[in-house]
């Protein structure tokens, strides 16, 4: 959840580091600091808050330096305070930053402490600074230093690390949580992710759990867990500076809702023909996976494990059993394991740690394949799934996921179609749905052409405290996105129910102070949401209802209908978020939260 940046250079690598931490604060941003090699002496600079307070109480003109790391901080171990702020210190000898958590550092603290070393803050990494430390102090040089620590680590890790008697030199290790290692000339860099070092290389490499590596002086060298000396290959990264940057908009979540329409487009191109998906597109070994395919079990956290409720439908649909699961769930409870199973992994970052805790379980308990559809091409999920299925929605900024959901839509409904295609799905069921796919990105330009109907909307919803969300089949996954969007970015407690569990307990909390939104596309439930709407309106409870144009639900005393364009059922899902997202986008505007970095979030969710 953290954010690293570290660097070895031939030139001030100050501006670069907090450029890097600007770049990585969706991470986190409880707080953020500095550390680099200066005058013979660790020099650190750290603040509660964020980067930009930080940048803007660093004297650039004295602060400089040629090897640093940095930090942005999502708090796990210890409250928010300067005390748990990253880089940590041992003797201002070490200095240290760490995205993870570690489980055993309370013996690791107890036998630190007898030997002499006083703990300032409540974090779990100031043991593994003051470790390196005490091997240093028998006589280890700072590579051995770490490789002994990390041995001693139980838990997840990723660090950067540097040593006052070894000034050109920084070492990485990373175990569970992400670590890249970024190449440029003679200098070289450590990142939690491509986006921190863009600015300066679209070299990169990828280490591997276990993995430490150690940059002196310009010199790369890996070493995996066994110690040996090992070579990683060299990629060159898609990313561009340009995509991570705000342009006209005010912000991400707001750029990132309006990149939807291409996002969409950039998904399909290549995967489709005129007519039929091409089922190449998920990997050389997915005809033969599919072709044995039994039953699919999804597993996701958050807005993911949304869009694998809305698959549900689909791969029920066209005859193929589906399960879904909250990763931490499927984590938690007992399985019998089916034959044959494809286990779906959805996920925007990758490296969502209970989602891969999940697959790795899954591996264990014998589910026999993998698939994972992501949109960070060189996580985490995506090197230990069998096959990979990439959303092409570009960087996803915002911590509310938008654009990163509908890409995992369309990414799903192409995978249903083609397991589908084995089971009850037709040929000509096939071409009209590739049509209707193809059609997607107009659609979507229209949904978002509501923007300023949506804006004086969401004026009724800045008073309120809570908000109700109603869907049924299909669309109740979409209700439940909606609520979370609300609550995420707003804070606005809402609650998603399908529409006809109303009378079974929700309806006693409607009242006119509860705006209750209702989705309701023109489609074979149509009839019995119109009875739900009325069960709430007979209660004086504020419906908005978002329903299709040609539905013939009107606006009545106590109802707002607002229309949506005629789209087809089985995409209805895809269209029917993108309101629901601007709504919750001008309801946050208006109460003036922060959007992109909403309180206690983290974009990429990487400790259990
Ligand atoms: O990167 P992932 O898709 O695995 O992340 C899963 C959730 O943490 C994520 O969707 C979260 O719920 C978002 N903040 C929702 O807007």
């Amino acid at each position: 959840m953290c954010g690293i940046v570290g660097a070895v250079a031939k030139s001030n690598i100050v501006p670069m580091l907090i450029d890097g931490l600007k770049r990585l604060e969706y991470r986190g941003y409880d707080s953020a600091g500095v550390a680099v090699i200066k005058d013979q002496s660790i020099q650190r600079r750290v603040n509660v808050g964020r980067v930009a307070q930080l940048e803007q109480d660093i004297d650039f003109d004295q602060f400089k330096a040629l090897t640093g790391i940095a930090h942005t901080r999502w708090a796990t171990h210890g409250g928010v305070t300067e005390g748990n702020a990253h880089p940590h210190i041992s003797k201002n000898n070490v200095a240290l930053v760490h995205n993870g958590i570690i489980e055993n550092h309370q013996e690791l603290r107890e036998e630190l402490t007898a030997k002499g070393y006083n703990f300032y803050s409540e974090t779990d990494t100031e043991v593994i600074v003051n470790k390196v430390d005490d091997f240093i102090s028998q006589g280890s040089d700072l590579l051995e230093a770490v490789q002994k620590t990390v041995a001693l680590l139980k838990g997840a890790y990723a660090l950067g690390v540097i040593c006052l008697s070894e000034s050109g030199r920084l070492i990485g290790a990373r175990s569970r949580s992400p670590l890249l290692v970024g190449i440029k000339d003679n200098e070289a860099f450590l990142g939690s992710d491509m986006s921190a070092l863009i600015a300066v290389t679209n070299q990169f490499m990828v280490m591997d759990d276990g993995d430490i590596v150690d940059i002196n002086n310009g010199q790369v060298t890996l070493y995996n867990s066994d110690g040996d000396v090992v070579e990683r290959d060299v990629k060159t990264s898609s990313l561009s500076a340009n995509a991570i940057e705000l342009g006209q908009y005010n912000h991400y979540m707001q750029k990132e809702i309006f990149e939807q329409g291409q996002a969409i487009a950039d998904t399909l191109e290549g995967r489709i023909s005129a007519d039929k998906v091409l089922e190449q597109s998920f990997g050389h070994e997915a005809a033969h996976i599919f072709d044995q395919t039994e039953s699919v079990q999804i597993i996701a956290c958050g807005t993911s494990y949304y869009s694998g409720l809305v698959a549900r439908n689909w791969f029920e649909k066209f005859g193929m059993r589906c399960d879904v699961d909250i990763a931490t769930e499927f984590s938690s409870r007992p399985h019998v394991v089916p034959e044959d199973a494809l286990v779906v992994t959805i996920s925007q970052s990758g490296e969502t740690i209970d989602t891969l805790t999940a697959l790795e379980k899954a591996k264990k308990w014998g589910y026999k394949y993998s698939l994972t559809i992501c949109n960070a091409p060189e996580s985490s999920l995506v090197r230990t799934s069998d096959l990979v299925f990439m959303t092409h929605a570009g960087p996803e900024i915002g911590v509310a996921s938008t654009k990163a959901f509908t890409t995992q839509l369309v990414s799903l409904l192409l995978l249903a179609i083609v397991i589908g295609r084995r089971r009850t799905l037709e040929e000509k069921t096939e071409h009209s749905l590739v049509n209707e796919l193809r059609s997607l990105p107009v659609k979507v330009e229209q949904a978002l052409a509501q923007d300023q109907q949506i804006a004086k909307l969401a004026q009724r919803f800045a008073d309120k405290h809570h908000a109700l969300f109603l869907g049924r089949g299909l669309h109740f996954p979409i209700a439940l996105e909606g609520a979370l969007k609300l609550k995420e970015i707003s804070y606005i407690h809402a609650e998603a129910y399908p529409a006809g569990e109303l009378k079974h307990g929700p309806l006693a909390l409607v009242d006119s102070q509860m705006p209750v939104i209702a989705v309701a596309p023109n489609n074979n439930l149509l009839e019995k949401i119109k009875s739900n709407i009325q069960e709430v309106r007979a209660r004086g409870g504020q419906l908005i209802v978002f329903a299709d144009q040609e539905s013939g639900m009107d606006a009545d005393a106590g109802i707002e209908v607002i229309n949506v364009a005629p789209v087809d059922d089985t995409i209805s899902p895809i269209i029917y978020v993108i309101p629901l997202q601007l709504l919750a986008y001008h309801v946050a505007v208006i109460k003036g939260t922060d959007i992109d970095k909403p309180r206690n979030l983290a974009k990429s969710v990487t400790v259990e």
